[in-house]
């Protein structure tokens, strides 16, 4: 019976392992964590992520042949396979502060696994990692190896979260980065017969190890880039009267091109885009390459542009000030169908109107208030390190207020502010909002999700991203 092990309970190990788990019955999956309360959090009825159908596959397999245990190095010891899927921040000081990945917790977790080993170990890349990473894991793995064979793997995770159940049970495509060497194909198999469980042998895609890293980061820099040259379009729509979504649907028709992810936004977030993008700029800059990294830094350019446009929208078309106005936040999330607010561009959107002195009332149907309150007090990058080293008391944010209702969140408001596409803001009765709110109100859909014309029937202000504006807006420009 194989054995795995995955070191890092968190978006992708838990979700990933889960379905390993549920296809393979006959595989032992352990999902271990250096933090209790996300483990205890898994053992529960309280899931510690939100993703529709988890709760379904961990209920079926867990305690049988899934397990969630803060006993690193047990389980870890007992693995033939050990996954490794633990923060990779942005490093926040030294050299490529702001740019280079930090694997400092990469780099304990492959300490510890040559440690604790007393027998033959593949070990596989989860997390998100630069190119050549493998490569340094792997001497640290043989340099303290004690004659243990180590096989270092590349297994880049595509899952969407919000669909990252469907994702796995049926990915696009799973990619396997290995050496080129006998026992680096042997490893490859090894992980390919896990995968073969259900994923068709088509879809299962080998590499050297650096093409799987390297893949991985140029799949989430091409996608953040269809959203930034969408978005970069919705500023030239509302400056000429054409309809963003009307352009992407036309362009989206081509087959060359293709439908999917062309939806003008307020920016997007995520723990992966914006932190893999600096990588890439990063290992661009540090191989000569100083105009591929420009490149690709103006993704991010644009959804920053795209995160202030908004803002400055918001402000200019209130006569210039929101100080003291209580505008209404629906959605917090970086996307709908999930509680994660990393890089969420609602922080960014809270924390412009903060600077303009608004009060806000946010409403989220998956995200707490306390982590609203860490989000909006937490420094640039600080997120992505374990729970447990953030900040556990913010600092109060005395305007920022989280309610738990769309109606309670919008009532006596000037304006709302729509900035996740969660279904059931399409759902409000807009004319009881309407009469709770202040006059003029105002609603700046930052998602496209509300029909505008029927706002503008009951007598709503709206602003939707990419759209031709109202009246009232074009009055008032936004400069950005
Ligand atoms: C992404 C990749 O899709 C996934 O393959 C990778 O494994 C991890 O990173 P994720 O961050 O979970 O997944 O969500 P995704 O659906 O890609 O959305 C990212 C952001 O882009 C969200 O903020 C979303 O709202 C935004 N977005 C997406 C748009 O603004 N417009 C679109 O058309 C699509
Ligand atoms: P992702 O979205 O990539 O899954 P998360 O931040 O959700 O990232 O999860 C990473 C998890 O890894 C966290 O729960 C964190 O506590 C855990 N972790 C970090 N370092 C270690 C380590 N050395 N041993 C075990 N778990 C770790």
């Amino acid at each position: 019976m194989v054995k795995i092990c995955c070191i890092g309970a968190g978006y992708v190990g838990g979700p990933t392992m889960a379905v390993i788990a549920l296809k393979c019955p006959k595989i032992e999956v352990a999902v271990v964590d250096i933090s209790a309360p996300r483990i205890n959090a898994w053992n529960s009825d309280q899931l510690p992520i939100y993703e529709p159908g988890l709760d379904e596959v961990v209920k079926q397999c867990r305690g049988k042949n899934l397990f969630f245990s803060t006993d690193v190095e047990k389980h870890v010891c007992e693995a033939d396979i050990v996954f490794v899927s633990v923060n990779t921040p942005t490093k926040t000081q030294g050299l490529g502060a702001g740019k280079a990945a930090d694997l400092t917790y990469w780099e304990s977790a492959a300490r510890m696994i040559a440690d604790v080993s007393k027998s033959d170990k593949i070990v596989v890349e989860k997390s998100t990692v630069p190119v050549k990473t493998a490569e340094a894991i792997e001497k640290i793995l043989t340099h303290n190896s004690k004659g243990i064979n180590f096989q270092i793997l590349s297994n880049p995770e595509f899952l969407a979260e919000g669909t990252a159940i469907s994702d796995l049970f049926n990915p696009d495509r799973v990619l396997i980065g290995g050496r080129e060497t006998p026992e680096g194909l042997k490893a490859v198999q090894a992980l390919k017969s896990v995968y073969a469980h259900w994923v068709p042998e088509d879809r299962i895609l080998t590499t050297n190890l650096w093409s799987a890293e390297l893949s991985k980061l140029a799949a989430n820099a091409f996608l953040a880039q269809r959203i930034s040259s969408v978005n970069a379009m919705s500023a030239l729509c509302e400056a000429t009267g054409a309809d963003v979504t009307q352009v992407s649907y036309a362009v989206g028709k081509d087959s060359r091109i293709g439908p999917k992810f062309l939806n003008a936004s307020v920016g997007f977030g995520g723990s992966c885009f914006q932190k893999d993008i600096l990588n890439l700029v990063y290992i661009c800059e540090c191989n000569g390459l100083p105009e591929v990294a420009e490149y690709w830094k103006q993704v991010i350019k644009i959804n920053d542009y795209q995160k202030s446009r908004f803002v400055n929208r918001v402000v200019s078309s209130m006569f210039n000030t929101v100080a003291n106005k209580k505008v209404a936040i629906l959605g917090f999330a970086f996307k709908k169908d999930t509680g994660d607010t990393r890089e969420t561009p609602a922080i960014d959107v809270c924390k412009g109107l903060l600077g303009d002195k608004a009060q806000l009332s946010i409403y989220d149907p998956q995200v707490t208030d306390d982590q609203i309150q860490r989000d909006l007090t937490m420094k640039k990058f600080d997120w992505d390190h374990p729970l447990h080293l953030q900040p556990t008391s913010p600092t109060t944010v005395k305007k920022v207020q989280s309610v738990w209702d769309a109606y309670e969140a919008t009532k006596d408001a000037h304006a709302v502010c729509i900035l996740t596409e969660w279904d059931e803001f399409r759902k409000l009765d807009f004319q009881k909002i309407y009469n709770n709110m202040q006059k003029p109100a105002f609603i700046f859909d930052g998602r496209n999700v509300v029909d505008a014309n029927k706002l503008r029937e009951i007598g709503f202000i709206v602003y939707s991203i990419g759209k031709p504006l109202d009246a009232w807006l074009k009055d008032m420009p936004a400069v950005a």
